[in-house]
């Protein structure tokens, strides 16, 4: 595919593929001059409707990094707010000779939907509750780093399952790459079809999942996408849920703490846990670079080939 819409659609050497081409870039961005020429023919443009800080930023840093002339777009400050359709939006941007479109979109489906109706290579980053691929990757590379593997790793999804796209990514990602996957939180937002159309182990006690697990990567409660609450109060699901240092303290063993951010401190983790040893949250965000230029890299030779 010329597209990166989802893990859902690459294979286990396609995962490899990307990981060890990020690795080479990891290796670039440690050097004094950090920037290489292999995009300098590519445009692309960054096409948000979404919030974001980290994502948005780290694409366009590996945009810059690789040489490509890069376009951002923010759906509140553009003609979308007056009513344009999305599908206008890009064919306008497209006719001005971009190659590339990387997009948020609130809507699960929606790099799907422009997929079938445009000529240009399409990166997820982020479509509403469905995937967000890049993270996923970057994630894995994450764990990869740290602990030396992904096959038969035991890593717990904990928190906000039902409105996580971090979450659906990394359950594909993962068992694609021979990891074994646990889900854990509370009931209401662990969904039954997500149990049974993924085959993870299911966890409604965390003291027990971080017992089991390897590495622990701890989901943002998205209160935007809860309609109703799904539990009595913030205070009492970090009671519950919250991942506290005497808690890590407690397990007897080191297991590694992750989170794709932004994190609300003092609901899924506390600060002392956030900012202390077992996190390594901010070397993801340093490896998120590196992973979406190998992503970009990889698609843009790809089109090239063809
Ligand atoms: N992890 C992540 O997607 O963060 P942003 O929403 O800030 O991009």
């Amino acid at each position: 595919t010329k597209h990166l819409l989802g893990i859902k659609d690459l294979n286990r050497d396609d995962i490899a593929l990307i990981l060890s081409t990020a690795k080479q870039f990891k290796e670039v961005l440690q050097r004094p001059v950090k920037k290489v020429p292999s995009l300098r023919d590519v445009t692309i443009v960054n096409l948000f409707y979404e919030n974001s800080t980290r994502t948005r930023m780290s694409f366009e840093l590996a945009e810059k990094r690789l040489s490509a002339d890069t376009l951002n777009f923010t759906a509140s400050s553009s003609s979308a707010a007056k009513g344009e359709t999305l599908l206008d939006t890009v064919n306008n941007i497209l006719s001005m000779k971009v190659d590339m479109v990387v997009m948020r979109h609130s809507a699960s489906g929606a790099p799907h939907f422009l997929a079938k109706h445009i000529p240009a290579a399409i990166v997820n980053a982020g479509d509403g509750i469905n995937e967000h691929p890049t993270q996923a990757l970057l994630d894995a590379f994450s764990m990869q780093e740290r602990t030396g593997r992904l096959e038969g790793l035991k890593v717990a999804i904990i928190g906000d399952i039902m409105h996580s796209r971090v979450a659906l990514s990394n359950m594909y990602l993962l068992q694609k790459m021979g990891a074994e996957v646990m889900v854990a939180g509370p009931p209401t937002l662990i969904p039954k079809y997500i149990q049974e159309a993924m085959g993870v182990r299911v966890e409604y006690d965390v003291k027990k999942a971080l017992q089991w697990c390897d590495v622990a990567n701890v989901l943002r409660i998205q209160l935007e996408r809860q309609n109703q609450p799904l539990f009595s109060s913030l205070r009492e699901y970090n009671l519950a849920y919250g991942i506290k240092r005497s808690l890590l303290d407690s397990l007897g063993k080191e297991i590694v703490i992750m989170h794709p951010g932004p994190i609300n401190r003092g609901v899924e983790l506390d600060s002392d846990v956030a900012d202390g040893p077992h996190s390594i949250v901010l070397n993801q965000v340093e490896n998120g670079v590196a992973v979406r230029m190998a992503v970009l890299y990889l698609l843009a030779n790809r089109e090239n080939q063809q």
